[in-house]
């Protein structure tokens, strides 16, 4: 599904450059789900920017479903840190933003967002405007906008940091459900251990900036319910943190 070879970033500001990536080589399968994780500030949303076609690298190549990458694609959905809402517009007309760019009629809009908001236990606040939702339904919204577009790979930069964590965990749940049901492939950049071991099958640990892959961990039960229950879940919860020290030190 992607396939990131020897790419490096640099941006070039009046008289600074700042490396971001360095020689990053990824080989990502279809349907897989892969958590990004490393120290702040080391590359890991200028990674997923360039995935999604909004970037180009300085060097190298990055390739989704088999096209090399020039500009956005259509069946990329990419969800922000700030859930990127249009305060006066409602859940459902933040829902359907996607599909009315694409000239999709009302009726269709309906069709397709309706199921996707009673997903979400968001059907209640159809037409409510953010403002007077919580930051788990605002984060909800966003989700459920990416979903109607019927994306193959979603991008997830940091999705529910600012929630708390019984309603993290439980967004980590709905998500898995979510990327089971569709069979898209699933990318979420997250600074969590324990949700990086929740979601992720492959879990990408990046060095301090320039960001490289420092290692890949096999993360089989990911995407399990009842993964947080079982001992491999805190066993490689401490595999990843050593990992994650060795790196910053
Ligand atoms: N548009 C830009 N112009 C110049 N420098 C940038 C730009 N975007 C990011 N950077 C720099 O590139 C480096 C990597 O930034 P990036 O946002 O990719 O990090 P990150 O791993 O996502 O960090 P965090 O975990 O804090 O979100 C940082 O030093 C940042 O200041
Ligand atoms: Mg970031």
């Amino acid at each position: 599904m992607i396939e990131v070879k020897n790419v490096s970033l640099t941006y070039y500001q009046e008289n600074t450059t700042t490396q971001a990536l360095a020689n990053v080589n990824l080989h990502i399968g279809p349907k897989e789900s892969w958590v990004f994780i490393g120290p702040s500030g080391c590359g890991k949303s200028s990674l997923l920017f360039l995935l999604a076609g909004l970037r180009r690298p300085t060097s190298g190549e990055v390739s989704v479903a088999g096209a090399p990458i020039s500009s956005p694609r259509p069946q990329t959905a990419l969800i922000l840190q700030d859930y990127g809402l249009f305060p006066w517009k409602t859940v459902r007309d933040n829902t359907a933003l996607g599909l009315k760019l694409r000239g999709i009629s009302a009726r269709e809009q309906e069709a397709i967002i309706t199921p996707i908001l009673e997903n979400l236990g968001l059907a209640e606040h159809k037409h409510h405007f953010p403002a007077q939702l919580s930051g788990g339904q605002r984060q909800r919204v966003a989700v459920a906008r990416a979903l109607a577009l019927n994306p193959d790979l979603l991008l997830m930069d940091e999705p529910f940091s600012s929630l708390d964590a019984l309603t993290r965990e439980n967004l980590q749940e709905t998500m898995v459900d979510i990327w089971q049901q569709k069979g898209m492939t699933l990318i979420t950049v997250t600074h969590s251990i324990e949700e990086a071991v929740f979601l992720g099958q492959k879990i990408a640990i990046f060095s301090p900036r320039p960001a490289r892959l420092v290692s890949i961990v096999d993360n089989p039960l990911a995407g399990d319910r009842s993964f947080r229950d079982h001992p491999d879940f805190y066993r490689l919860c401490a595999r990843v943190r050593h990992l994650l020290e060795e790196v910053t030190r």
